[in-house]
């Protein structure tokens, strides 16, 4: 019999301490963090959840039937009708909006501003937190998004506060966009991305900000690879710096 030599880094964690782990990863728009979380879970066998596509598919609900993102009782008008799913396949998380995958159609640019106006209301980040609550109860997870480490997984054993300066943040965003033949103004990305760093910290409820046992990590001059590297290494000190 063929021996099998794929062994996830997260067996072997749980075979040496024999417990899951949860990290969490917040920061603000375009520091990078689903590319890196994505990495990171690859290389360490753990689950990765984008918390940012549930806002966006719930922005997206509501674009879709013209409702104004910023009135929050025409959006908390169709939240009982939405059904915000996720599933995994090879290539990552994919995003259901009532049955429907809307994985791509989350990524226009308009629903960025859409999801971070619907984020504001209490009642839709209340639906979302108990369903990222529940993926990640029985699962080795890495969660980004902006209050992951604060209230959505508290106990979660690493937290890391990503980001980088709003030049970088928009000069990525503006490469991604590109690659994709999207023709960008540069002014323009950094405007939606400041738009939404004051909408994401400022808001009342569970506002986009450091946990106070957070690890703060500035990437602004790091490459992808450096990012992940220290997101994996940081990981393995905290698993074994818990046990001893
Ligand atoms: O991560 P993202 O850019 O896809 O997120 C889109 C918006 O969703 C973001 O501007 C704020 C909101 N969001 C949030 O409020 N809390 C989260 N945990 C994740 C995203």
């Amino acid at each position: 019999m063929p021996l099998c030599l794929s062994v996830r880094m997260s067996d072997i964690f749980n075979e040496r301490f024999g417990k899951l782990m949860k990290i969490a990863i917040d920061g603000p728009a375009g520091a990078g963090k689903s590319t890196i979380s994505k990495g990171a879970a690859k290389r360490l066998g753990f689950v990765y959840i984008d918390t940012g596509a549930m806002y966006r598919a719930i922005g997206l609900a509501a674009v879709r039937r013209g409702i104004d993102t910023a009135d929050a009782e025409g959006v908390k008008s169709i939240l009982d009708d939405v059904d915000v799913a996720i599933r995994h396949n090879e290539n990552g998380q994919l995003i259901f909006l009532n049955g429907e995958d809307v994985s791509t159609d989350i990524r226009l640019p308009e629903i960025s501003v859409a999801a971070s106006n619907v984020a504001v209301i209490p009642e839709v980040r209340l639906k979302l937190v108990e369903l990222q609550r529940k993926l990640a109860a029985d699962t080795d997870v890495i969660m980004d998004g902006r209050d992951i480490g604060t209230y959505v997984l508290p106990d979660a054993e690493l937290k890391i506060y990503l980001t980088a300066s709003v030049e970088e943040r928009a000069n990525r965003r503006c490469r991604e966009l590109k690659e994709k033949g999207v023709e960008t103004d540069f002014d323009a990305v950094k405007a939606d991305i400041e738009y939404r760093d004051k909408n994401d910290s400022g808001r009342e409820f569970a506002p986009l900000k450091p946990a106070d046992d957070s690890v703060y990590m500035d990437n602004t001059d790091m490459t992808l690879e450096e990012s992940i590297d220290k997101v994996c290494e940081l990981a393995q000190s905290r698993r074994v710096g818990n046990k001893v």
